[in-house]
């Protein structure tokens, strides 16, 4: 059999602030022959991600840095294309953690077999993957019950968008924000979210308060800085916080100027919970089932920003910080 040829995203600089495309390479491969106990994928579509800015510095976090001159890795969804074991056959569709390349080849273990009733596959990067389980996963971590009102920002976002209406589907009061009309007209229209603001225009305490007169519940934080800051001034008295990201600084150089108000977490007996999607594994059957049902009832939409091709990958990672997308930003392979 020929050798297969890949294309694959490599780091090649660490970003200082905004990533660049010069930090990035496109790079041609050949594959080695599969042996025993292996799996050749075709990939379909692959995810970027914000947390990946994190991996791009030198410093280790949760998990290690990126290696420079290594391919990037990140979720994916592709199609087996040939195998040497009985646990998958050619044209299985499953997820892994070899994004960022065209072709890879794996070990079993290391891949995860998902239906194909639920189309476009691209859903298992978005509402049915690791961003709509952040959702689910972050909404159990503090609770959130029937009457709950629950703020959210990035909600027009991969996450957010998730998180607010699985909100929706418990009973909740739900208020967004996110940066744009457009963002703004899909929160409420597509997503049925209650309340929602755009974030560029004007005080976003000042908005928050004329959409939350009476307080609010649950603050899921996907941003950080200045809106938690908000958030803190808003939250009632037992309220609770999911920090479940802060992408306001995930290009800083500089330590975000705000929240000023921490000391709001005493005073109002406040709870934060943090979390890390990929400590939940041992969930992902029962996230898979309870969601999956609700996509296939249509109680979740499930809205996803597409790209062709891996050369613009890169574009698309930054396009993140830059606010280019609704849902989850998906990169399809051709
Ligand atoms: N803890 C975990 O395990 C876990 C797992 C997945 C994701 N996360 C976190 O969840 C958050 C959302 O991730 P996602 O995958 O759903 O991404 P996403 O929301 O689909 O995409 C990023 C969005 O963030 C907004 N944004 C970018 N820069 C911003 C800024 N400076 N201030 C405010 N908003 C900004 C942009 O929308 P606007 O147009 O609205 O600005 C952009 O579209 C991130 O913080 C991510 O790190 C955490």
């Amino acid at each position: 059999m020929t050798a297969i040829k890949s294309r694959e995203i490599r780091l090649i600089s660490r970003p200082e602030g905004m990533p660049t495309k010069d930090n990035f390479d496109l790079v041609q491969t050949e594959l080695e022959p599969l042996q025993d106990r292996q799996v050749l994928v075709r990939n379909l579509y692959m995810s970027v991600d914000p947390y990946m800015r994190g991996r791009m510095n030198e410093e280790k976090s949760y998990i290690p840095p990126f290696e420079l001159g290594e391919p990037l890795t990140g979720a994916a969804v592709g199609e087996v294309i040939e195998s040497r074991t009985q646990d998958f056959q050619p044209g299985d569709i499953v997820t892994s953690n070899f994004g960022w390349r065209e072709y890879f080849i794996a070990a079993p273990q290391d891949l995860h077999r998902v239906e194909q009733e639920i189309q476009p596959l691209s859903i298992y990067l978005g509402a049915l993957g690791s961003t709509g389980m952040t959702a689910w996963v972050g909404l159990n971590l503090v609770e959130v019950k029937a009457d709950d009102i629950v703020f959210i920002s990035g909600a027009a976002g991969a996450v957010g968008s998730v998180a607010g209406q699985l909100a929706k589907i418990r009973g909740c009061k739900v208020i967004g924000t996110a940066g744009s009309s457009s963002k703004i007209e899909y929160l409420k229209e597509y997503c049925g979210f209650d309340e929602a603001f755009n974030y560029k225009s004007g005080s976003v305490l000042e908005k928050l308060e004329s959409a939350a007169p009476d307080g609010i519940d649950v603050y899921f934080d996907n941003v950080g800085g200045e809106m938690l800051e908000a958030a803190l001034s808003v939250l009632r008295t037992h309220g609770r916080i999911i920090a479940c990201g802060s992408i306001a600084s995930y290009n800083a150089t500089e330590p975000p100027s705000a929240p000023h108000n921490l000391p709001n977490m005493t005073t109002k007996r406040l709870t934060m919970k943090g979390l890390i999607v990929s400590d939940w594994l041992d969930h992902q059957s029962e996230f898979e089932r309870e969601v999956g049902g609700y996509v296939q009832a249509g109680k979740l939409k499930s809205k996803e920003t597409v790209v062709t091709g891996i050369d613009q990958a890169v574009s698309a990672f930054i396009g993140l910080f830059e606010g280019k997308n609704i849902g989850k930003m998906v990169v399809k392979l051709k």
